[in-house]
């Protein structure tokens, strides 16, 4: 049995891959035929500072003869110089470390709960469109029924708006409402920058109403916007946030950060994972943090995704199928209309790796360490995809 035989018959099938990739070292990959390809999917935003950098792969290697993992009924030194440096990058609070997106997301939930316990607060407000993960509470969250079908029944306590529709929170608010959830970009959904005074509105709301804001930055964190958390384009602070992906580069692991004020809310005993916060993941998202700082990873990232963008956008002048440009730093959206699996399909066949979002939306999500050179091979091969798309 070779090894794509092996993966059929032995992974279970939830996934359903047809290509085989063998190496990555910064903004490419090479498959199993030894092909190389240019990477704007970044393994979905996690490897945002390419594939195998040295200095990731160093501190993996480094930390992994001297200590994996003791639980976190002990102390280690990474996990509070990690906190250190997310609390310093984002609003100053308290990190909570774990392994994933929804399982950050589900401590939203948890948190948002068990704050608004004594108060008799216990619903969510989410977003339509959103993605949160697929634990049963993200799940909930997420704005996207078709994947909760077949596991119903729903956890209850959450409703959905439209994203961008701010009276549409207003009137949902009720005395039972515990907290407001949201993406500053919706990145699943399509790609969708909120707009400032959204985001502002929905936190004089939560302010007024006494609710918590919680924004999900898994895909948006650590720098994919310009930012290090993308709600800093929006001069708001929530009152806790989600962030996993990019935080490892590629080692799993995922946080979340409440206001230094809500310190009291979650005690030892309510909340724990045996993984969060390992030594080696720690090591990874150190790394990560010394090449933002040493590399000027977010200047770069602002820099290039101008480029990108004006690009982006003269096409669409020039190719009616292409309806809209949207991004912020380097999340991009581009919708179409033509099937988005052709222009995926095409751009790969020519050595480009590019990933879709919603129905109709072509997504580019780029290392933002990318080089000049790297990005002019990117958008030719964009050029020349849809030009062939174009004729036929
Ligand atoms: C905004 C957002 N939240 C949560 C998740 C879930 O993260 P994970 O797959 O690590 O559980 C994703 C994954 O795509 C995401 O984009």
């Amino acid at each position: 049995m070779n090894i794509r035989e092996k993966y059929t018959e032995y992974i279970l099938g939830t996934y359903k891959p047809s290509i085989f990739f063998e190496k990555g070292q910064g903004s490419y990959l090479w498959d199993d035929q030894g092909k190389k390809y240019l990477d704007f999917g970044t393994g979905i935003s996690v490897c945002n500072v390419g594939h195998s950098h040295p200095k990731v792969a160093k501190a993996i290697s480094d930390q992994a003869t001297k200590l994996l993992h003791v639980s976190n009924l002990y102390m280690t030194e990474n996990a509070p110089l990690l906190a250190e440096k997310i609390s310093k990058a984002g609003f100053g609070g308290k990190v909570f470390f774990c392994n994933s997106g929804a399982e950050a997301n589900e401590g939203l939930i948890k948190f948002a709960r068990k704050w608004g316990t004594d108060k008799g607060r216990h619903e969510i407000i989410c977003m339509n469109d959103s993605f949160h993960g697929r634990t049963l509470a993200s799940l909930a969250a997420t704005g996207r029924s078709k994947y909760r079908e077949g596991f119903g029944p729903d956890l209850q306590g959450f409703t959905h708006v439209d994203y961008g529709d701010l009276e549409a929170i207003k009137n949902a608010v009720s005395d039972k409402t515990a907290a407001v959830m949201l993406e500053p970009v919706l990145g699943e959904g399509g790609v969708r920058p909120a707009a400032k005074a959204f985001i502002q509105g929905v936190r004089q709301l939560c302010d007024e109403a006494g609710i918590l804001l919680m924004f999900d930055e898994v895909q948006t964190g650590i720098g994919r916007t310009g930012k290090m958390f993308a709600h800093q384009h929006f001069d708001v602070e929530p009152d806790i946030m989600s962030m996993a992906k990019a935080l490892g580069n590629g080692m799993p692991i995922g946080a979340f950060m409440v206001q230094a004020k809500y310190e009291g809310i979650l005690v030892p005993g309510t909340h724990a994972t045996t993984f969060g916060g390992t030594p080696l993941a720690c090591a990874a998202g150190l790394a990560v943090f010394e090449i933002f700082e040493d590399e000027k990873v977010l200047e770069n990232c602002v820099k290039q995704s101008e480029k990108l963008s004006s690009f982006l956008n003269s096409l669409v002048d020039k190719y009616s199928f292409i309806t809209e440009v949207r991004s912020l730093g380097m999340m991009v959206g581009i919708d179409v209309e033509i099937p988005t699996g052709d222009v995926v399909s095409k751009a790969f066949e020519k050595g480009l790796i590019l990933l879709t979002a919603g129905e109709k939306t072509v997504r580019l999500l780029p290392p933002l360490n990318i080089s000049d050179a790297e990005l002019d091979e990117g958008m030719n091969i964009i050029s020349q995809t849809f030009e062939e798309l174009n004729h036929g």
